[in-house]
């Protein structure tokens, strides 16, 4: 296998960016799949943090080329943002080093105002989005009604799927109270990026497939995770796209096989934004102290995470969905002041145990979880970066997430910086 893909085993911000990161060393291309600027991932080199949203982790990297596959939901002005964003932080991002697929769909402002209204007007009922327009714009994907990259170098093709999009967007903003939107008032915000943009655009199946041929990596980069997946994830509380590694290739235009070895990024206890079912939330001291160790706010909205206890069950259904063949166990480091770990191993549902999630959000919500107590370790991880400078309840922790998963940890995350990684296998050499 040549290349690695990234995928989060639970509800995002396990640290991906962080590790497709450290494996980007040795990838030529980092290449997105899905999600949009949804996404947040953290990176800190040198002592200088990096937070990005659109682009692939692997821009930070001099000589390796970031894409952005069809799977992606591009809002080209917020992109032009974080580019700006990062060329403050002396990144070049030029059309030698990222390519934009020419069949991703575009996040247009009516999208963004209309994941907001529907929000505003779900109240309790509402999933917490990031406002983003990720939602809707996937909808008018799978409508047939979305305005793609290629579009913008057909004025007079454009024209005509904004007519079309319009009839659909009009309908529901005067639904919801506001003002409709004009054609030319889209036109004129997309005839400002569109030579921005241009540059950029590639046919990425065409690009990775050469790119293959001549023997180079590939890192696919995940966003969000498992439980947020539009299929298997805690629906209705979900994204909108799929986030399971079968995800690379569909958002990429390559084959399946290209996916070659899956990564999940797991966290070492649990978080999310946002709301919808979380069976081992907590709501105590222990979850305030695993949200301040662990800085607990969200990249993208700000908002406080919700956290609670390792829930094995979650992450044993994320390895088989996500097809994941190793685990990276991300911020071990935060367990470090804890005396004793419980760790969730089934559920009680209606007097039976059950050792799987169920589908059904309000069962997800009924669910009680079973704990096993392991003890804790009492000394501090951070910043270890050999496997033999950890605690052995610290491993015996690992351990028992390796038996509860069926599948081994193959990298262990002790801090937020690049060199505190523990790499045990290496993903490149499978
Ligand atoms: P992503 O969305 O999966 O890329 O994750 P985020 O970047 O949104 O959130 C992960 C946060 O944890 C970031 O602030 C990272 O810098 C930080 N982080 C990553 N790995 C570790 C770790 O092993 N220990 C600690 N303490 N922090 C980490
Ligand atoms: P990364 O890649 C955590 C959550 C939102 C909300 C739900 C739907 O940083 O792990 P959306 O705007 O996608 O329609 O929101 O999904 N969400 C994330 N939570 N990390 C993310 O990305 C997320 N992207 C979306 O909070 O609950
Ligand atoms: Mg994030």
């Amino acid at each position: 296998m040549t290349n690695v893909t990234v995928i989060g085993m639970q509800w995002g911000d396990e640290g991906k960016g962080k590790i497709v990161d450290c494996l980007s060393e040795r990838a030529d291309i980092v290449a997105r799949f899905q999600g949009g600027h949804n996404a947040g991932h953290t990176l800190v080199i040198d002592g200088v943090t990096y937070k990005l949203s659109l682009l692939p982790s692997g821009v930070v990297r001099p000589g390796k080329v970031g894409v952005i596959g069809a799977g992606v939901a591009l809002d080209p002005y917020a992109l032009f943002d974080e580019i700006k964003r990062v060329s403050a932080q002396n990144l070049a991002i030029t059309p030698e080093n990222l390519k934009i697929a020419d069949n991703a769909c575009l996040i247009l402002s009516v999208h963004g105002e209309l994941d907001r209204m529907r929000e505003a007007a779900a109240g309790n009922g509402k999933i917490g989005t990031t406002g983003r327009g990720i939602g809707p714009v996937y909808e008018d994907k799978a409508g047939r009604r979305a305005v793609r990259v290629a579009d913008l170098s057909d004025p007079e093709g454009l024209r005509l799927r904004l007519e079309r999009l319009l009839t659909h967007h009009n309908a529901l903003r005067v639904g919801f109270g506001a003002e409709p939107v004009a054609v030319e008032t889209l036109e004129a915000e997309l005839a400002e990026v569109t030579p921005k943009l241009l540059p950029f655009v590639t046919s990425v199946p065409a690009f990775l497939s050469a790119a293959e041929k001549n023997g180079r990596k590939i890192l696919f980069e995940g966003a969000q995770g498992v439980f947020l997946d539009a299929d298997h994830g805690t629906f209705p509380f979900v994204t909108s796209s799929n986030t399971v590694s079968a995800q690379a290739a569909i958002g990429c235009g390559v084959g399946t096989k290209s996916v070659g070895f899956v990564l999940g990024i797991l966290k070492a206890y649990a978080t999310r934004v946002g709301s919808g079912p979380f069976p081992t939330e907590l709501h105590d001291e222990t979850g305030v102290t695993l949200g301040e160790r662990g800085h607990e706010f969200g990249t993208v909205t700000g908002r406080a995470r919700r956290c609670g206890r390792f829930d094995a069950v979650m992450a044993r259904q994320a390895a088989l969905t996500g097809g994941v063949d190793g685990i990276a166990l991300t911020k071990l480091d935060v367990l470090d002041v804890f005396d004793t770990l419980k760790i969730c191993v089934a559920y009680e549902l209606d007097g039976k145990r059950i050792d799987y999630l169920p589908a059904s959000s309000r069962d997800q919500d009924r669910v009680t979880p079973i704990y096993e107590e392991l003890d804790g370790w009492g000394v501090s991880t951070a910043g270890v970066s050999k496997r033999e400078d950890l605690p052995e309840n610290a491993l015996r922790y690992i351990r028992r997430i390796e038996e509860l998963t069926e599948r081994p940890v193959t990298l262990i995350s002790t801090s937020p910086k690049r060199e505190d990684t523990i790499l045990l296998r290496d993903p490149w050499e499978n």
